[in-house]
């Protein structure tokens, strides 16, 4: 089978069709890839942002079939349509018992390596490797979807999505007629601003580099788009100069970061959604916590419980509160990752969707 696979950091991938799997271990769950999304996340990877060695199949938002379940699984059959959770989610531990999946304490049977090239073992991203025709992961980390939700649908729900909207809505919790501002309008950060949007926000301010970024934003439900220089403006303009009730960071930039922080109001919420390099730095003066009173957020996973909010976003999908097909700029086959990449980086794309079927 074809998968593509990352050999050293800031080189290109590689698309071998002669990856095979390892035998199916208990617990384990043989899936048939059919459509999966190129997150920024990926490109992370390939140059070393996010910590995760090569070798290494890239891809991590991704949704398909069961082919075949390994001794002891029984939430999932085959048959089944499943969408990918980057990070288990096994109703066991103490996080998933305090109802935060997103922190699942249970990676160990995530990180197996399942890919065989050559004879030697290989890891998929974060234990998926979703740029693969098939694939196996532990079961903990696969989310059933019904069958009249469409997998490329479901495939963006697997990583962007469900940050971006689970950003808005459940680490910030945003307020009916709240101000909110959006730093990056990507895959993470348009799914932000509709979950904005969807949380009723009275304003939104999408903030981009990119100026067809900043069009492509109002079609999802901003209401003021800017790029980053006009920040201050804006802020007077929309909040009289108070700063946004809720500011969310969905690129993953230490400068970014910092004008997310200063652009929430003196007692809102300033959450970072989007990751760094391990070794990037922001300063915060000393004083300023006790003077703004400003709550600061990390989001993982947009806060989410994968095995309610994703069904519940497919919900808002069904009743046309919540836009996927608009974000799916492109429709790719696995050869042209690389190029996909590419236009991710330049900010062409909100997502390219891989095609495996
Ligand atoms: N100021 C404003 N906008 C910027 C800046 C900047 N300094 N740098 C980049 N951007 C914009 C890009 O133009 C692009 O539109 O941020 C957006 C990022 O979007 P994508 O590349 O599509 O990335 P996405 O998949 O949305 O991920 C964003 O979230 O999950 C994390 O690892 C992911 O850190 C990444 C972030
Ligand atoms: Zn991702």
């Amino acid at each position: 089978m074809k998968a593509a696979i990352l050999w050293e950091l800031n080189k290109d991938l590689e698309i071998r069709d002669d990856v095979s799997l390892t035998d199916l271990q208990a617990g384990e769950v043989h899936v048939k890839i059919v459509s999966s999304g190129v997150c920024h996340s990926d490109v992370s990877v390939q140059n070393g942002t996010i910590p995760s060695p090569p070798p290494c199949v890239l891809g991590h938002e991704g949704a398909g079939i069961v082919q075949e379940v390994g001794p002891g699984v029984s939430d999932v059959a085959a048959g089944d349509h499943v969408i990918l959770s980057f990070t288990p989610a096994c109703k066991n531990c103490v996080p998933c018992l305090r109802g935060q999946s997103y922190l699942c304490a249970s990676m160990g049977p995530m990180y197996v390596p399942h890919f065989v090239v050559d004879g030697n073992p290989i890891m998929g991203m974060t234990g998926c490797g979703t740029f693969a025709e098939e694939l196996i992961v532990p079961s903990s980390a696969l989310v059933k979807v019904d069958h009249d939700i469409p997998l490329d649908i479901a495939s963006l729900i697997g990583c962007g999505v469900t940050t971006g909207v689970g950003a808005a809505i459940n680490t910030a919790d945003i307020r009916p007629g709240s101000s909110v501002v959006v730093f990056g309008a990507g895959g993470v950060g348009i799914a932000a601003i509709q979950g904005a949007r969807i949380a009723g926000a009275a304003e939104i301010l999408a903030v981009d580099l990119v100026e067809s970024k900043l069009e492509m934003a109002k079609r999802f439900g901003a209401t003021h788009a800017c790029t980053p220089d006009a920040v201050e403006q804006m802020k007077t303009e929309i909040t009289a100069g108070e700063g946004f009730d809720y500011a969310l960071e969905c690129i993953g930039n230490p400068t970014t970061i910092r004008a997310t922080y200063d652009a929430a109001r003196r007692g809102g919420t300033a959450v970072i959604v989007g990751v760094g390099r391990m070794e990037q730095m922001i300063e915060f003066s000393a004083f300023e916590f006790f003077f703004a009173d400003k709550t600061l957020r990390g989001s993982m996973y947009g806060s989410s419980n994968v095995r309610t909010f994703m069904p519940k976003l497919c919900r808002l999908w069904k009743a046309g509160k919540l836009d996927l097909e608009g974000m799916i700029s492109r429709r790719i086959q696995i050869e042209e990752v690389n190029e996909a990449f590419t236009a991710m980086k330049n900010g062409e794309v909100i997502r390219s969707v891989i095609d495996f079927a």
